[in-house]
């Protein structure tokens, strides 16, 4: 199981990487304008030094023709590191960028996936992850969880060297979904986390622990015994 996030504000990956047990970060076009920094580069370095190198970082083309996608894959490599990921949606040219980029040693990530010939395709043309839009596949009247099952059962049988990337969520069940339709990475903003972990019960169900503790120890914590 991995979980990623998929935000670029350096405040909020600076609290959920102290907090969540994170394996990397995924950004795209849209999340990166959301935070008004003409900077691009240094933005992407920040959040690299913030992560660390052990951790994945995914980071999405703009441009939409081969060519296009592949000087931008060679920029992003130059000007972040060799280990990013190149985030590339699959659109018939992005699948033959894909193609070139895995040959030439890229770490790739599809992207923009709604259909289980997609992530085929794309997994066949070397991409190291694939993410999968459930809640937008949803908003289509897609079968977003069939559609989850099918691509991994697919990968399981092909033994090819490749993950889901379950992306897209509006709620924290979404993400319980695709862990249990197979995939084996999530990438979620983090205030879907901070939402699931403001559950009310959770701290009703820790004030009553401590009420009982009292009423023996008093005041005292373990620590403090
Ligand atoms: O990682 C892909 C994701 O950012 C798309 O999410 O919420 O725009 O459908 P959303």
């Amino acid at each position: 199981m991995e979980l990623l996030l998929d935000t670029a504000n350096i405040r909020l990956i600076r609290e959920a990487v102290s907090t969540y047990p994170i394996c990397g970060l995924t950004t795209n076009p849209s999340i990166v304008s959301k935070e008004k920094r003409k900077d691009f580069f240094p933005l992407m370095r920040e959040i690299r030094e913030i992560l660390g190198r052990n951790k994945t970082l995914h980071v999405q083309v703009t441009r939409t023709d081969c060519e296009g996608i592949l000087k931008e894959a060679e920029a992003i490599r130059k000007n972040i590191d060799e280990d990013v990921y190149i985030k590339t949606p699959v659109s018939r040219e992005g699948l033959k960028a894909i193609g070139i980029m895995a040959k030439d040693g890229f770490n790739v990530t599809a992207t923009a996936i709604y259909t289980t010939i997609q992530g085929e395709l794309a997994a066949m043309a070397g991409a190291k992850y694939l993410a999968l839009y459930y809640n937008r596949m949803l908003n289509l009247d897609i079968d977003a969880d069939s559609v989850f099952r099918s691509t991994a059962q697919a990968i399981a049988m092909s033994g090819l060297d490749c993950k889901i990337v379950g992306a897209s969520f509006k709620n924290i069940m979404q993400v319980t979904n695709v862990f249990a339709d197979g995939a084996e990475a999530v990438t979620v903003p983090p205030e879907l986390l901070d939402q699931a972990m403001a559950n009310p019960s959770i701290a009703i169900a820790v004030d009553n622990f401590n009420k009982d503790w009292k009423t023996v120890y008093g005041d005292k914590d373990i620590a403090q015994l």
